[in-house]
């Protein structure tokens, strides 16, 4: 049992799961991004861990970029992107692969997907640790889940109650 603020928590995955899910990702990235050289573009502020991990599991060239957006407030959705920081570098004619904590609507990745389309990159895709298919309200394709999860606020690992939460090793479920 945690408590962050008002709201209680429960331990739903544990550091040794993630961290088995997370080397089997690396290494199905690898291969598949072999001679690519990818820009690896982590989402803030939730895929800082994921991908710090994720990263140590590619042996491969590639670059890592952040952009910052922000959608949530509490743990719900607005529905609405509120802030779009960075995407400094430019992604004509590159792999991209962008990571991301996890995808809930789908709002923030589709919104995100537009930006990277729109410099023309030569390939996009996606990693996202967690994914909430039943929150799903845009098509998107995550090309590597680490594990899909009921509809359930979540934090640790990167994902944040109201900026707590994030130092978690595991990730905990709202009870
Ligand atoms: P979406 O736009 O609804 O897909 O939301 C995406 C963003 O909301 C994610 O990148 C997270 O930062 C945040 N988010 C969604 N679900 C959760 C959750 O269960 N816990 C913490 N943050 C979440
Ligand atoms: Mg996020």
């Amino acid at each position: 049992m945690l408590k962050i603020k008002d709201k209680e928590f429960k331990r739903y995955l544990s550091e040794e799961t993630l961290h088995n899910r997370v080397k089997e990702l690396g290494k199905q990235i690898a291969e598949d991004y072999k001679g690519k050289s990818p820009v690896v573009l982590g989402v803030l502020n939730g895929a800082f861990m994921f991908l710090s991990d994720l990263m140590k599991e590619i042996e491969e060239p590639l670059q890592v970029s952040f952009v910052k957006i922000a959608s949530y407030s509490g743990t719900s959705s607005t529905g609405r992107v509120k802030e779009v920081v960075g995407l400094a570098e430019s992604l004509k004619g590159r792999h991209v692969l962008i990571v991301e904590d996890i995808v809930d609507t789908g709002l923030s990745m589709a919104h995100l997907m537009g930006m990277v389309k729109a410099q023309e990159p030569m390939s996009v895709s996606v990693a996202s640790l967690l994914v909430k298919p039943e929150a799903l309200q845009e098509t998107i394709t995550v090309a590597y889940t680490g594990f899909e999860i009921p509809d359930k606020f979540v934090v640790g690992y990167g994902l944040d109650y109201d900026g707590f939460g994030r130092n978690l090793k595991e990730i905990y479920q709202l009870k």
